[in-house]
């Protein structure tokens, strides 16, 4: 059997539910702020996001309900092209709503940049991007997002939720793959 190489801890448990902790508190004064006493619905992209966001979900004090979807990009699975495919759509009705995405990572970006736009045309009252990690340095789509848990250099992330090839999304720490 071909087993994969992984590289050492670069995030543990207690430093990613620190984390987690201070984006939950920091979303929730803001939403407070800013939308007083209105619900929130944090929405996650299947599979990898949704360990991030029931832990999220969990240190948000404001009115947060969840919804999720699946999408997969066209083309290869190792390169992002920017046209996505819905494999499940939200039960939710957007419009009118503050909508708070939950991704596990932002790489080139372009399958976000596909999702918000094509979620802006269900009419939300506010869409914001909350992601658990941050690859900057890939970036091809014109998109920032509103809250990054850590940025991180250019390595191939496996752990809380993030697969390769399905694996490792049950590891408890965010680790690399060792080339
Ligand atoms: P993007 O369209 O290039 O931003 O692709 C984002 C998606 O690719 C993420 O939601 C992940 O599912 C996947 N992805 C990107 N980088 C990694 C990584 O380092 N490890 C695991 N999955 C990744
Ligand atoms: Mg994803």
């Amino acid at each position: 059997m071909n087993e994969d190489k992984l590289g050492t801890v670069m995030l543990d448990e207690e430093t990613i539910a620190r984390r987690v902790a201070e984006l939950g508190a920091e979303i929730s004064a803001d939403y407070e702020r800013d939308y007083p006493g209105e619900p929130v619905l944090c929405i996650t992209i299947l599979k990898g996001g949704a360990i991030f966001a029931s832990d999220l979900l969990r240190r948000l004090t404001v009115d947060a309900r969840i919804d999720f979807m699946a999408v997969s990009s066209y083309g290869s699975s190792t390169k992002s092209s920017g046209v996505v495919k819905i494999n499940k759509d939200l039960d939710t009705e957007i419009a009118g709503k503050n909508v708070l995405i939950a991704e596990d990572i932002i790489d080139s970006g372009l399958t976000l940049q596909y999702l918000v736009e094509s979620l802006w045309a269900r009419g939300p009252k506010s869409i914001r991007i909350c992601t658990f990690l941050d690859k900057p340095a890939r970036r091809k789509a014109d998109i920032k997002p509103d809250y990054v848990g850590f940025e991180i250099e250019n390595r191939f992330i496996v752990g809380y939720g993030l697969d390769f090839d399905e694996k490792y999304r049950n590891l408890p720490y965010i680790t690399c793959l060792d080339e």
